[in-house]
């Protein structure tokens, strides 16, 4: 899909990986792109500048009525950016509790197929369109410390190859978004090295220019560990399994 002139509308765009690809996208030509976050007032720094492109829009992915408003208001895009994520980094057992396992599945999974409900028959009227959902690669391989997270992954990973088949009808591209540890303040819970936002937003936007239709492998970082995953998915699997979480 061409992101020059095209009406985008990013989740979670008041920071991280969210704010990056806002960024990208204006530098790559976006005519409009719908800003969402939880709270606007966390917007104010990216709407400082006053670029008129910049559309603030209030957006708790979990929040059904929000998420029914946000469609009606942003009826124009042609781009679709699944990028709210939350992850708290917990054990399955070692957790105190189950609320943050299931508020990983309210986000990342049941937010993700909420939006993109809303948003199918928008992107069916403005031509098709493309939708890119925010993966990691941990839906690929599961990190004990990050249980939960990993299983909600791996729930938006399979959404994503399903949607992709529904929404191939209206020719609707979609693009999932396969990433390791990258500099933000979820990313920080992760160990060292980490590759920058930009890295992973530019293979990402990269892939929806290309018209990849397929799950994107975003960075080098990302590269090395989805090779070594590819060439022996058991032994990966193993090493990662010795990530426990710390007990307190
Ligand atoms: N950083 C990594 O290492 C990494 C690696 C692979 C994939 N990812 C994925 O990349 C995406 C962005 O992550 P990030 O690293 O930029 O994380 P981040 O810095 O923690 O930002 C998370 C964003 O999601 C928003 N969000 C959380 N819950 C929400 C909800 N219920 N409704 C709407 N927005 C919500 C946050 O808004 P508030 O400011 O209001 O909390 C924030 O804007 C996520 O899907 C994440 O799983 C991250």
């Amino acid at each position: 899909m061409e992101i020059s002139n095209s009406v985008a509308l990013v989740t979670g765009a008041n920071r991280g990986i969210g704010r990056e690809f806002v960024a990208e996208l204006l530098k790559r030509g976006a005519a409009k792109i719908y800003v969402a976050a939880r709270d606007t007032a966390s917007l104010k720094e990216l709407l400082r500048e006053g670029d008129s492109r910049l559309v603030a829009l209030p957006l708790d992915v979990t929040d059904p009525d929000q998420v029914a408003a946000a469609a009606a208001i942003a009826a124009d895009i042609t781009l679709l950016v699944n990028n709210a994520g939350y992850a708290a980094f917990e054990g399955a057992i070692a957790a105190p509790n189950m609320d943050d396992a299931r508020r990983e599945m309210e986000v990342n999974y049941f937010g993700t197929l909420s939006l993109t409900r809303a948003f199918a028959p928008v992107l069916a009227k403005t031509g098709g369109g493309a939708l890119l959902n925010m993966l990691s690669m941990l839906a690929l391989v599961s990190l004990p410390m990050a249980a939960t997270y990993s299983a909600s992954k791996s729930a938006s990973l399979s959404l994503t190859r399903s949607l992709r088949a529904e929404l191939g009808a209206q020719g609707t591209q979609v693009v999932g978004v396969l990433a390791v540890q990258t500099e933000t303040s979820m990313g920080t819970k992760l160990p060292e090295p980490r590759m920058t936002p930009q890295e992973v937003v530019t293979d990402a936007l990269d892939a929806i220019q290309a018209g990849t239709n397929h799950e994107i492998v975003a960075g080098n970082q990302t590269r090395a560990i989805h090779e070594a995953f590819v060439a022996d998915p058991k032994g990966l699997q193993a090493k990662m399994s010795t990530r426990l979480p710390q007990r307190t």
